[in-house]
């Protein structure tokens, strides 16, 4: 079985106080449970230098929580890639719903962001999923195939290798209701199957992690399904007694494999 990855997203939260008394007790606690989970934290921009110095000996990664489509020059606001690499970043979400609703971010934008992390080395976790109306009128499949397709045809069929995708049905995220775990894991199956029918060779390094008001209470149920790789965990990251139940279900979980 291969490990599941973790991603905390802390959106726009966290404080230095904060920041280092979760990272603390991340330290004493996360290396019990790395052998079976890659563990990723994504703080707000002006902390990731802070959170990577703190962790990077544990083997504990940062992620960028999006990035701009230039590399240098005169965008005022913007965080570079070339800026990310350069302090420790290995991995950038990309295309979060947040995103494409209150930035107007499109799926052509996503694909070139898409591409600029792969061109550098670094991994994306692009988000898809749909939205309550397209899930009511049946169009989730169609609205996933329109977020990947643009990226193949753009960058070729072998371009999800080594890539994380982190499927989140966007009623789902930060509403306390989550998705149906049977429902999820169907969704990441045909998400494979999909960029499978591309490039049949990598589909094993494909991540597919599932987001949307996941908790402790919650997590068992879908990390137990065979194809959802691992959780894109919002809310329930900011608090550490909460996502270090979190990585220890999941670790018991593969333990008993
Ligand atoms: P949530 O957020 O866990 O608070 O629902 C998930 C996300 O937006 O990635």
């Amino acid at each position: 079985m291969k490990k599941k990855f973790i991603v905390a997203n802390w959106k726009l939260n966290g404080d230095i106080k904060t920041i280092s008394n979760f990272l603390k007790n991340l330290k004493l606690k996360a290396p019990l449970y790395l052998k079976y989970n890659t563990i990723i934290i994504a703080p707000s921009t002006i902390y990731l230098e802070r959170v990577y110095k703190n962790i990077k000996d544990i083997n504990i990664f940062v992620s960028a929580q999006d990035v701009d489509i230039n590399k240098k020059g005169a965008f005022t606001g913007e965080t570079s890639i070339l800026m990310l690499k350069d302090i420790g970043v290995k991995y950038v979400i990309i295309g979060h719903s947040e995103r494409r609703f209150l930035h107007n971010e499109d799926n052509k934008l996503i694909t070139e962001k898409f591409g600029l992390i792969k061109s550098l080395n670094l991994i994306p976790i692009l988000c898809i999923g749909e939205s309550e109306n397209e899930r009511k009128e049946n169009k989730t499949k169609e609205v996933i195939k329109n977020q990947l397709s643009m990226i193949l045809k753009r960058f070729g069929n072998k371009i999800f290798t080594n890539t994380i995708i982190a499927y989140e049905p966007i009623w789902a995220i930060g509403t306390g209701i989550s998705a149906d775990p049977i429902y999820v894991q169907s969704i990441h199956k045909f998400i494979k199957n999909y960029i499978n029918t591309y490039d049949a060779n990598n589909i094993e390094k494909l991540i597919v992690q599932y987001g949307g008001s996941i908790n402790s209470k919650n997590a068992k149920n879908f990390l137990e399904q065979p194809d959802i790789d691992g959780l894109l965990i919002g809310s329930a990251s900011l608090i550490y007694e909460e996502f270090l139940k979190i990585l220890k279900i999941s670790n018991d979980i593969l333990v008993n494999n």
